[in-house]
């Protein structure tokens, strides 16, 4: 058997820390050696730090080990960060600055200027940033990101259309999984039957990341797109799948069919490439008039493919559809093992020959 890079992951008990779990058994390049999280995990054997949450069966590979504090100590050459925010502030640059590629969920850095936001069909070639980072901060590590969960599912349906017809402003509201909010989440008197219309900071979020995802590598720095969005974000009563109602304006005049080409083509370098978590259909067009939906549709290639539907033309803007992609697969374990395949593909991680 070929031998792989060692991996750690932090925050491996979480919501998104089991999809890592869940992910990575059988990769065929990465191979789990370490799992972190915090004080009331570290010490115990994985399998008892746990409390499985996917609705699929717990696997047995890493009940054994024992999940460490969050130390840089060494062994890991790929960390996959899935911690909330605050300790990703503090530690994700220490296992960087320890020589691990780091590759994160966490909003945390996702927004810097020497850190690159990737999504690999949208903008591989913004890893050129980890060239300057490592200058920069003097590490021979990296640190890249992943979007918000509900920014995937968007960008991956902006881009073909930015790059087909040209993109001026989007109008987006989510309908986003009770999965998104982490373990243990909104309890069910909260949640149950209701619709919660806030989400601290994802608007935020949604109205940024697009901008940088989409845009230009000039020099050193990323120059984001000339794009306005507006996002409305809601906590619905769904396990996993966010849902996003969006109406786009396009830089020319096309049609219903042409948008629907677009979308439907769309291939980026992971397809080119053959990586192994790169869905083979990027975007699945949906012709049922009430389709996506999320029980339904959500793990369409393994949850990595996002599926769009209900396309027609806006009254206000100039098209809108619906989008469907699986938060916890593609808005963020199964991104970030597809950006370490890309820098694995790239060269910045150098597989075991
Ligand atoms: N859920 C999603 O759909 C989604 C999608 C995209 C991105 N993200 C991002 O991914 C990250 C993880 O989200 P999640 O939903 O998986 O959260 P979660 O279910 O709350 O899990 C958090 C994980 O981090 C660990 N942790 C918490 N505080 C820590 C500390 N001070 N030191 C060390 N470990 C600590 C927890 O360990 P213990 O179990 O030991 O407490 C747990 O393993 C967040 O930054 C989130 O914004 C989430």
């Amino acid at each position: 058997m070929a031998a792989k890079l060692k991996v750690g992951i932090l925050g491996a008990t979480g919501a998104v820390g089991q999809r890592f779990v869940q992910l990575l058994e059988r990769h065929p390049w990465f191979e789990v050696v370490a799992l972190y999280a915090s004080e009331r995990s570290a010490g115990k054997a994985y399998g008892q730090a746990v409390d499985w949450r996917l609705p699929v069966p717990q696997p047995t590979y890493l009940d054994d080990m024992v999940v460490r504090r969050l130390d840089p100590d060494g062994g890991v050459e790929l960390v996959f960060s899935a911690l909330p925010k605050a300790p990703a502030l503090e530690m994700e640059p220490r296992f960087a600055a320890a020589g691990a590629a780091v590759v994160s969920n966490a909003s945390a850095y996702r927004m810097a200027a020497d850190v690159p936001l990737l999504i690999p069909e949208v903008n591989p070639e913004h890893t050129a940033l980890i060239d300057h980072q490592r200058k920069a901060r003097g590490w021979s590590g990296s640190l890249v990101t992943n979007p918000n969960c509900s920014v995937i599912g968007l960008v991956l349906a902006l881009k073909p259309l930015e790059a087909a017809f040209g993109l001026r402003q989007v109008q987006v509201t989510t309908m986003q999984a009770k999965s998104g909010a982490g373990y243990p989440g909104p309890p069910p008197e909260v949640i149950g039957d209701n619709v919660l219309p806030y989400i601290g900071g994802e608007e935020d979020k949604l109205e940024s990341e697009p901008l940088k995802l989409l845009g230009t590598l000039v020099g050193g720095a990323v120059r984001p797109a000339e794009l306005v969005v507006s996002a409305q974000c809601n906590r619905v009563d769904v396990l996993d799948g966010h849902l996003e109602a969006v109406s786009v304006a396009l830089g020319e005049r096309t049609s219903v069919a042409e948008v629907t080409r677009v979308l439907a083509e769309f291939r980026g370098l992971p397809q080119e490439a053959g990586l192994p978590s790169a869905p083979e259909q990027v975007i699945r067009v949906m012709a049922e008039q009430d389709r996506p939906q999320p029980r339904l549709d959500r793990d369409m290639g393994a949850g990595m493919t996002v599926t769009v539907g209900r396309i027609r033309p806006c009254p206000v803007l100039d098209y809108k559809f619906v989008v469907l992609s699986h938060n916890t697969i593609r808005g963020a374990a199964g991104a970030a093992i597809l950006n370490a395949e890309l820098l694995c593909h790239q060269g910045y991680l150098a597989l075991p020959s």
